[in-house]
């Protein structure tokens, strides 16, 4: 899952177990190291566990200035020592730490095991450092392509090799791969957050390319062999901005940070004079934007939840059909490719397979994409053809929360532009620009009511399941609390629109499950209270998130109002502290939960 390598003059062991470290949020259940030893021989130290287990294993003697690491979430094998990376081959010539999955793992393991071939781990990732080891091309380059000829699947990978001590060969397809450029030392990673602490010049793979780093030089080419043009470009995240300041988890600290995130996803952006927004990178002429029919808006997890609130932004603002699904759902059921339909690709990572895969496709088949990613540069941002960046700044927390607010907020920057240039008036424009500008000052606000939050978590920690109502633009933001409270808390919840209430869940309700219930004071007003009564009549117990004391409910969090179109940025977010506290006072792994990984870069 995270993948680490240097090059240089500095010890390499202690750098890559703080590279590793940075790469612990993505999630991982074992890690590894291989150095090349003073002796010339390859060194290897694995650990099930986390990255102190395998820090607590390295000898005292573990010199060398080259080396690659690896945290594995399992895919094929359980977590074991064996089963983490680096794998080597049969000499313990070949050492190579692979993210992403090999497809016809188990026919070429079949094969080398007939030629004689011994395996000492169940991963697909060891048959690639058999294929390399075995190869008689004369580079490690061309070793390395050979034996990418004969896989079928997806990677990110970073290899070493005996005979070849003087350099790291990587290589990318379908899962992400980093170079950082620093003074006579080159870093590999997964992730930019494994090398901005040691140099903000980057250059990221594409798929099919390969790189070969030297400590004082680093070369990109095709898997095929040609040259590729690789200009170096600076990372805008600070490494500090990858530190907890102050906080106790990434998630709070991130949570916090939304007052300032909505700013910088705002700033620059805004053009008063024609009452719209300045959207630098969209790509989208205002012709070709009139002549667009219908939106399509892929995602998974959360960001499918904001591509949702999206969706609803358009249809309010710019009047365009739109709706979001998600991206694997989309790209499995053969979709219907429309030339007058926009695609929208949300990605927080900008790297999740099932969302890239999704406009991979869309563009074979010719269709318009834009992008609302928040890692510059990241995979889905250069695929697509245009789009908003997120701005929210690095998010380390599994579960994303800052992420979240600011993609619904590029959202409404770009229901704006399009509604501007349709047919929304000035006096409409003018009122939504307002309304975002009140945004920071009242997430501050709402941010002041965490201790009376945190009370009420602790209270609702003891239910066994919740249900979480919402109607029209608040069912998205139900839809997202409920899956906040499950991934971090582990209680079970469920969204559901509150009109579908008597359809079905309120078979449910009886006083040990309770309803959170997002009631802004918009036309649904009436029809919401409603809801609160029929589940009241059954003994329910109720939190309301409203924009004033709700009668029917046990408690009500009040949140400022905004224009109607903009509440659901609002609402959401003191649930995303009830869904924290909840955890915490469960004694949760909050920026880790169990079984997740911040992006899923495999399908
Ligand atoms: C994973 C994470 C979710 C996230 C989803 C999409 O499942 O655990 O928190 O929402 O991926 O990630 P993306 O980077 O594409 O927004």
């Amino acid at each position: 899952c995270g993948i680490v390598g240097y090059i240089g003059r500095r010890d390499v062991a202690p750098l890559l177990l703080e590279g590793l470290q940075r790469l612990e949020y993505r999630g991982y259940d074992s890690a590894g190291v291989v150095i090349t030893g003073k002796s010339g021989d390859l060194r290897t130290v694995k650990a099930k566990g986390r990255v102190r287990d395998l820090e607590a294993r390295i000898p005292k003697r573990f010199a060398g200035t080259t080396g690659i690491a690896h945290t594995r979430w399992a895919t094929h094998g359980a977590p074991s020592d064996e089963n983490a990376h680096p794998h080597l081959d049969g000499d313990s010539k070949v050492a190579v730490v692979h993210n992403g999955i090999i497809d016809n793992a188990s026919e070429l393991r079949a094969k080398l095991t007939a030629d004689g071939v011994v395996f000492t781990s169940e991963t697909d990732t060891e048959v690639l450092a058999h294929l390399i080891g075995r190869s008689e091309a004369e580079t490690l380059e061309k070793k390395v392509s050979e034996a990418l000829r004969a896989i079928e699947g997806t990677y990110g990978l970073a290899v070493l090799h005996k005979d070849f001590p003087d350099r790291i060969v990587a290589a990318r397809n379908g899962s992400p791969v980093v170079l950082g450029i620093g003074e006579k030392e080159m870093f590999v990673a997964s992730d930019v957050a494994a090398l901005v602490a040691h140099t903000r010049q980057v250059v990221t793979l594409a798929d099919g390319e390969m790189a070969t780093l030297k400590s004082d030089d680093f070369r990109t080419y095709t898997t095929e062999g040609s040259r590729t043009t690789a200009t170096p470009t600076t990372v805008e995240w600070e490494a500090e901005s990858y530190d907890m300041g102050g906080h106790d988890t990434y998630m709070h600290k991130e949570i916090v940070e939304q007052v300032e995130a909505v700013d910088r996803v705002l700033r620059g952006r805004i053009d008063d004079r024609f009452a719209t927004v300045r959207l630098g990178g969209l790509n989208l002429e205002p012709g070709e934007a009139r002549r667009v029919r219908r939106i399509k808006i892929l995602g998974c997890g959360t960001s499918y939840h904001a591509g949702q609130i999206g969706a609803q932004l358009i249809e309010e603002l710019a009047r365009i059909p739109a709706d979001a699904e998600p991206a694997s759902e989309f790209r499995y059921r053969d979709p219907v490719v429309d030339p007058d339909t926009l695609y929208v690709a949300v990605s927080q990572s900008g790297e999740t397979y099932d969302v890239l895969a999704a406009v991979q496709e869309l563009k074979r088949k010719g269709a318009r994409v834009l992008g609302v990613v928040n890692v510059v540069g990241s995979a889905i941002a250069r695929e697509a053809d245009g789009g908003v960046y997120v701005h929210a700044g690095p998010e380390v927390c599994v579960v994303s929360t800052k992420c979240f607010t600011n993609t619904v907020v590029a959202f409404a920057l770009l229901a704006l532009h399009l509604g501007r240039i349709r047919d929304l008036s000035v006096s409409d424009g003018r009122r939504i620009i307002e309304g975002l500008r009140r945004l920071p000052g009242q997430i501050d606000e709402i941010l002041k009511a965490e201790s009376e939050i945190k009370a009420l978590a602790k209270d609702f920690a003891t239910a066994r399941s919740m249900l979480f109502i919402g109607r029209v633009r608040g069912y998205p933001v139900a839809r997202e609390a409920s899956l906040k409270l499950k991934e971090v808390s582990y209680i079970h919840a469920e969204a559901y629109p509150a009109s579908e209430l008597k359809h079905g869940p309120l078979a449910l309700v009886e006083p040990s499950m309770p309803t959170v219930a997002i009631v802004p004071d918009d036309e649904l007003l009436e029809k919401n209270r409603a809801a609160l009564e029929e589940i009241k009549a059954r003994s329910g117990r109720i939190l309301a998130v409203a924009h004033q004391e709700q009668e029917k409910a046990d408690h009500t969090i009040v949140v400022p109002k905004n224009e109607h179109e903009l509440d659901p940025i609002l609402m959401g977010i003191p649930l995303q502290l009830f869904a924290y506290h909840t955890a915490l006072a469960l004694g949760r792994d909050i920026d880790k939960p169990r079984n997740l990984a911040k992006s899923v870069t495999v399908e």
